[in-house]
Formats: structure tokens, C-alpha cells, sequence
């Protein structure tokens, strides 16, 4: 795997491969790398030549500094996981690479980004929009992968797409949740977990597929919902933060009693650890 920690060669050999008629893949990671990232990475392998994988934790995404500075790093171990599983480029630039002059950049992107993340998270998207635009103009990828645990991260940035960069011709690929065996949904977080913690959040995905049960066989939004908060109250560690039932494609509330074409979306304290996770309707 190569790596580059600078803008300029990477984006030389970048353009080198471009000419040769290689298909780009592009991956964007803060790192704490896991096999969500690896299926990420493989999915790219799988419709591109060249898989191209950043690993930056963006100081302008975090609106609570103690979260930044417990953000789990280990590039060792990242170049590890991303050379096991076949990525071609790694990117893994200084903070002063990235924003070599504070980043101004105001994103305005409407109630999809104002709902759930963006309300409990002020200028999370908007700091996600900002290193997410740049990298994204760096690599000029022909697919960009992202996790759909994120699945509100994903609606902004293709909205951020759609409005600010009209130039950028990739395509922004969606990919599946990973699970751990018990359903955990995977996320760098879960290493602050201390092994109690680790059984708590358990509950959550538990409570998201007792949910989809309960949408399957007829509930309503009010039913689901109250079931949901009465389920994560039972557990003394954890405090939920929100849970919506949304339109997927708006991120808005349903108008509908009975959901459909929805998403449950759930942020959850385990002790610190801020958790989340949604499923589809
Ligand atoms: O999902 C993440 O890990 C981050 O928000 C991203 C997309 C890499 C931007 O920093």
C-alpha cells in the first residue's frame, strides 16, 4: 500500500493513474479502523481498480472537545487492517495539510441536516461538509463509500453534493451496517466501552430489531417509539438522547400513524459513550 501524507504527490499519482484509465475508489475514515471500514474498502475493490482510503480525525466535526480528544487513533494499526484487507493508497495528512487556514465554509443545507444529529450536534455537518468537500475535490473519485450507520451523514453529504460541488462527477455509495455476531452495530466508539458498557449497548440494536418487528406487524409510530424508550430505560447505563422515526429519503417526521419507507434513528449514552444506530422500515 502506499502512503502519502501530502495533498500535491497524492493528488500526482492520483492523476497518474487517472491517465493509465483507472477507476478510483475513495473511502474516508477518521480511522480507529474496523471491519465496517474493511467493508467499505472491500466494496470499493470490488466495482473500482484503485481503492484510496483516508484516515483524518477533523477537529471541525467535533462540537465537544473532550470527544475529540478521546477519539480513538492507532495508525499503526490502521495500516495494518487496510493492507490485510487490500486497500491501494492510504491518505493520512497533518491537521495543518488539511486546513492550512481556518476553514470558514458555511454549508446551508436545509431540515435534512437540522434534525436528530444536527440538533443534538451543532456544527457536526457542517465540519463533516467541510472535510468531506475537500477530500472528496482531492481524490475526485469515481464512487465514494460510506456507512449507512451514518445514515443522516449520508443524506447531507449527498445534499452538500447535489448543492456545492456541481463539478464532482463520482457517485456516493451507500453501504450496510455491520453487526458484531450479537448485533452490536460496529463503530469506532465501542473500544471506550468498558466490558460491562459493552453488554449494555447491546440493548440498543435488540430494541431496534424488536422495533422492526413491531412495525412489521402493524404498530404505530406512537407504539414503537414508546416501546423504545421504555426498552432503553430498563438499563441504568444508558440514556437516550433521541429516537425519531423519519421519512429515508427526508429525514422528516412521517405524517402517516403506521410508518413506512421510514428509518428508526437512536443516540444513545452508554455511560460517555455517545452510540448510534438505526434500521430501516
Ligand atoms: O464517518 C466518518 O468517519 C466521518 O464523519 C468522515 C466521513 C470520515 C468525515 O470526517
Amino acid at each position: 500500500m502506499e502512503i502519502f501524507y501530502e495533498i500535491k504527490p497524492l493528488r500526482k499519482r492520483l492523476s497518474a493513474l487517472r491517465k493509465q484509465g483507472k477507476k478510483i475508489g475513495f473511502v474516508a475514515t477518521m480511522g480507529a479502523l474496523h471491519d465496517g471500514h474493511a467493508s467499505l474498502v472491500e466494496a470499493s475493490n470490488r466495482d473500482n481498480d484503485v481503492t484510496v482510503v483516508s484516515v483524518f480525525v477533523n477537529p471541525t466535526q467535533f462540537n465537544n472537545p473532550d470527544d475529540l480528544a478521546k477519539y480513538p487513533r492507532d495508525l499503526q494499526a490502521d495500516i495494518k487492517l487496510l493492507e490485510y484487507n487490500e486497500a491501494d493508497i492510504l491518505f493520512a495528512p497533518s491537521e495543518s495539510e488539511m486546513y492550512p487556514e481556518e476553514d470558514n465554509r458555511q454549508f446551508e443545507l436545509g431540515a435534512v441536516a437540522e434534525v436528530m444529529e444536527g440538533k443534538y450536534r451543532p456544527g457536526h455537518f457542517n465540519g463533516v461538509c467541510q472535510i468531506v468537500s475537500k477530500l472528496l475535490s482531492i481524490v475526485e473519485p469515481d464512487n465514494a463509500y460510506f456507512g449507512q450507520k451514518d445514515f443522516q451523514q449520508i443524506a447531507v453529504i449527498r445534499a452538500m453534493v447535489r448543492k456545492y460541488m456541481r463539478d464532482f462527477k463520482g457517485k456516493i455509495v451507500s453501504c450496510p451496517i455491520k453487526r458484531e455476531a450479537d448485533g452490536l452495530a460496529l463503530s469506532s466508539r465501542n473500544q471506550l466501552l468498558t466490558p460491562e458498557q459493552r453488554v449494555s449497548a447491546l440493548l440498543i440494536s435488540k430494541t431496534l430489531f424488536k422495533a422492526k418487528e413491531m412495525s412489521d406487524n402493524g404498530s404505530t409510530q406512537a407504539q414503537i417509539i414508546d416501546y423504545i424508550k421504555k426498552s432503553i430505560a430498563t438499563d441504568a447505563n444508558l440514556c437516550l438522547e433521541y429516537v425519531e422515526i423519519a421519512d429515508r429519503d427526508t429525514l422528516q417526521p412521517i405524517a402517516s400513524e403506521k410508518p413506512e419507507n421510514a428509518v428508526i434513528c437512536i443516540t444513545v449514552y452508554d455511560g460517555k459513550v455517545r452510540l448510534i444506530d438505526n434500521i430501516l422500515l
